[in-house]
């Protein structure tokens, strides 16, 4: 079994960008501008915001986070999107999701820029991924896919079984698996016998949200097993039951621990798997740079052409 180390290749790939960002500077195409749009004050979600915001910073991209309240009114929160849609210093805007409640999510995506959507989840850059006619893909799968490709891990003809089917991971990712020639069947939770098909797959990728939920009994021996689960579990039991000694060490000291969908015991039958922490969530921040970066590129060329 050999671990994907998603926290390695995804400094590698910041470091690439951070370079590729010194080289910009010295032209006069100016620098790449991300800006994040948090509404309330889900904990979670700050954390995600403040981290992201600080490695773009690093990177030297122009990174502003825009706070609202939650009870800031959904036209106030349209009018922000609409005024990033307009700022030439601005070339990517994320909205962090889920909004609280009482929002209604895609009547407020719908008012971005498509140029701009960093996630990639607009119905049209969506639709240009079904039809493989895209070069910059959400954050997550994107991620996925890069550390696959780092380890030259071949998809071509893999039986793929994607456990998930939001629009933020298990929709495109299913997508994606099978313009590279995987065979993907994709499952949620009306999956008629979901262990049966999990016991075929090459290759499972697992974006549930529920903590160990796939145990080792579900795994074929030697399948690469991509854990895209974050699970914070605040229970000492389900701590022992389901997390590694140094999530166990880490729960000790700050009474959460963070663990995935797949049962950590299921690693010792893979050919490759990624941990949690340390796999997929690397991944995604180094992808939400890139695709930041790639963003800016793009409307460069087109102010130049
Ligand atoms: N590492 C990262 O950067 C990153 C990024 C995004 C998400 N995540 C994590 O990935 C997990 C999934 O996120 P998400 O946004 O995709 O979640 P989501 O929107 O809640 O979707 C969960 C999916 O799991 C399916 N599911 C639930 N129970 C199931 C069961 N018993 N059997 C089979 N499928 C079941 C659901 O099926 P139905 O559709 O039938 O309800 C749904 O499709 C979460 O832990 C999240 O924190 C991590």
């Amino acid at each position: 079994m050999i671990l994907l180390d998603g926290k390695k290749i995804a400094d590698e790939i910041l470091e690439k960008i951070k370079k590729e960002i010194e080289t910009l500077k010295k032209t006069t195409y100016g620098i790449p501008g991300l800006a994040v749009i948090i509404v309330g004050s889900n904990p979670a979600s700050q954390a995600y915001v403040s981290k992201k915001h600080k490695i773009a910073l690093r990177l030297g991209i122009n990174s502003r986070v825009s706070e609202l309240d939650e009870k800031t009114s959904q036209e106030i929160l349209v009018n922000r999107i609409k005024s990033f849609n307009q700022d030439n210093h601005v070339h990517a805007v994320l909205i962090q999701l889920p909004l609280p409640d009482g929002f209604k999510t895609w009547e407020i995506l719908n008012h971005l820029d498509p140029e701009k959507d960093v996630d990639r989840f607009l119905p049209i850059n969506l639709g240009n991924l079904l039809l493989n006619r895209t070069e910059i893909y959400p954050c997550t799968p994107a991620g996925v896919l890069a550390l696959l490709d780092a380890y030259q891990i071949e998809l071509r003809g893999l039986n793929a079984v994607m456990v998930g089917r939001s629009f933020i991971v298990g929709k495109p990712l299913a997508s994606m698996l099978t313009n590279r020639n995987a065979t993907v069947t994709l499952c949620h939770s009306q999956t008629k016998d979901l262990a049966g098909l999990l016991r075929q797959a090459d290759l499972i990728v697992a974006a549930i949200g529920k903590a160990g939920f796939i145990t080792p009994d579900m795994v074929k021996k030697d399948a690469i097993l991509i854990d895209v689960g974050q699970n914070f579990l605040t229970q000492a039991g389900e701590v022992i039951r389901l997390c590694t000694p140094s999530q166990q060490k880490r729960f000790e000291k700050k009474g959460v621990a963070i663990t995935g969908d797949i049962h950590i015991d299921a690693f010792k039958k893979s050919s490759y798997y990624t941990p949690v922490p340390g796999g997929i969530g690397p991944m995604t921040v180094a992808m939400l740079m890139h695709n930041t970066l790639q963003l800016f590129k793009r409307k460069t060329r087109q102010e130049t052409s």
